[in-house]
């Protein structure tokens, strides 16, 4: 394989009909500056001919290790040891099987074994088989050991079923293994400047109930909090997301702790807080919530309005910051609309935090539900603000760490001057 292109992959191709499709992968990988090795299994070879992929890579196609052509005699280990991702396209009912259960009988499940590089699938199959106990087991049993899905599609599939099944659409894959080479990448080259550090972050919106069909709640994705989350773990922290709702996937290697209300997540965070150096709170939580859950739904009939007493929820930052040890410091996020910067530093000082971003949700590119971010980073004894100009939420993350990292600094130095 070239070592000067930016990612090497393994392509597996296992014997189903969209085999065809790992063409195109192969093709949209090769733009991207990847340098593809492909993996067959023997089922596969049916549908297309190894030496579609060998004119298309110049590199030998392996199927079999024990074939009298091949190069290289322990080819599972030495191409396993290569890859930066080793994508399956298509993933069939078997080889997520094999995979599984750890069978390595043939060249591709064996290189599974042998890879310590992140593993996408990308299954297409007939629906009963997708659908089929046994497979969502072994897909669940996967993912449990931290194997990626880009998970099959509805749509009219090869045997005319018209189903979950079929392969998702090439550019998507290809999107989906760019992300995780990516994080990867970002991952290895990362300072590991918060090594050490135990970061509990909470994430995402809140839900109040109201009645059993209808709730309270807000737009927070969660997109600002996993980037956060992701910074502090790519940096050599180990991380713990107390999670509410959120409408994006929580990064891998992190400890999450699910909760759907202010409550739930106070009590959460509260339960985890003794072993926090850093705490961060990017979640949207409710401020209010309704004062009396209905047990049934309310009806409209004969109403044309209809008053909700609302009571405040815990405030989690600040309970946080009041039980406060030596060690801990206190990141607060401010989403505001207007006088930003004065609303953040009244919040920074009732709340005794150690840092707040101030972000003004008013602006474009600022706020909930998209990737970039505009901020005001204020600092407890530091008369200077720091502007974050339009920046992806991810890069935003990474600016928020270097100032807690200057800040925990300061105070060490502080205290041994003590
Ligand atoms: O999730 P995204 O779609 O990416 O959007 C990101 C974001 C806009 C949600 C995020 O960047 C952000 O600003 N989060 C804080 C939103 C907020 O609720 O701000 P606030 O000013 O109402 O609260 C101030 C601080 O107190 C926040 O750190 C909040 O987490 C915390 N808080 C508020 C109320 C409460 N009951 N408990 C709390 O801990």
């Amino acid at each position: 394989m070239s070592e000067n292109k930016k990612f090497q992959v393994g392509l597996g191709v296992s014997g189903g009909i969209a085999a065809y499709k790992a063409i195109e992968v192969l093709r949209l990988l090769q733009k991207a500056d990847c340098d593809v090795q492909i993996a067959m299994t023997r089922h596969a070879t049916e549908f297309i001919q190894p030496l579609t992929f060998r004119a298309l890579t110049e590199n030998y196609v392996l199927v079999d290790d024990y074939a009298p052509e091949n190069p290289d005699p322990i080819a599972h280990i030495n191409f396993s040891q290569k890859i930066d991702l080793l994508l399956i396209v298509p993933a069939t009912a078997n080889i997520i099987a094999k995979f599984a259960g750890g069978i390595a009988d043939d060249f591709l499940s064996s290189t599974y074994l042998a890879s310590n590089a992140p593993v996408l699938l990308a299954p297409a199959m007939n629906t009963s088989m997708w659908e089929h106990a046994a497979t969502r087991r072994n897909v669940e049993h996967l993912k449990k050991d931290g194997v990626f899905f880009v998970e099959p599609v509805a749509g009219e599939l090869a045997c005319k079923t018209v189903g979950t099944g079929k392969l998702e659409d090439v550019e998507n894959i290809v999107q989906q293994a760019l992300e995780i080479l990516n994080s990867k990448y970002q991952f290895e080259n990362s300072k590991k400047d918060l090594t050490g550090e135990n970061v509990l972050i909470t994430i995402g919106g809140t839900r109040e109930v109201i009645d059993p069909v209808r709730f309270i709640s807000n737009h927070s994705s969660g997109k600002m909090g996993f980037a956060v989350a992701v910074a502090a773990r790519n940096r050599g922290a180990a991380v713990t997301i107390v999670r509410g709702v959120t409408s994006v996937e929580p990064p891998a290697d992190v400890k999450i702790i699910s909760a759907i209300s202010a409550a739930e997540m106070h009590r959460a965070v509260m339960r985890e807080l003794s072993d926090a150096t850093i705490f961060i709170g990017a979640a949207a939580v409710a401020d209010y919530r309704p004062k009396n859950v209905a047990n049934s739904k309310i009806k409209k009939t004969g109403r044309d309005f209809l008053t909700l007493e609302l009571e405040k929820t815990a405030d989690i930052l600040a309970d946080v910051a009041n039980s406060k040890n030596e060690k801990l410091l206190v990141v607060g996020f401010a989403a505001e609309t207007e006088n930003v910067l004065d609303y953040a530093r009244s919040k920074m000082e009732k709340k005794n935090l150690d840092l707040v971003i101030a972000n003004d949700i008013t602006k474009k590119g600022a706020g909930f539900n998209i990737d970039t971010n505009i901020a005001t980073i204020l600092i407890r004894g530091n008369k200077q603000e720091i502007d974050l100009p339009l920046m992806s939420k991810r890069e935003m993350a990474d600016k928020i760490f270097d100032e807690v990292v200057k800040l925990r600094k300061n105070l060490l130095t502080a205290d041994l001057c003590r």
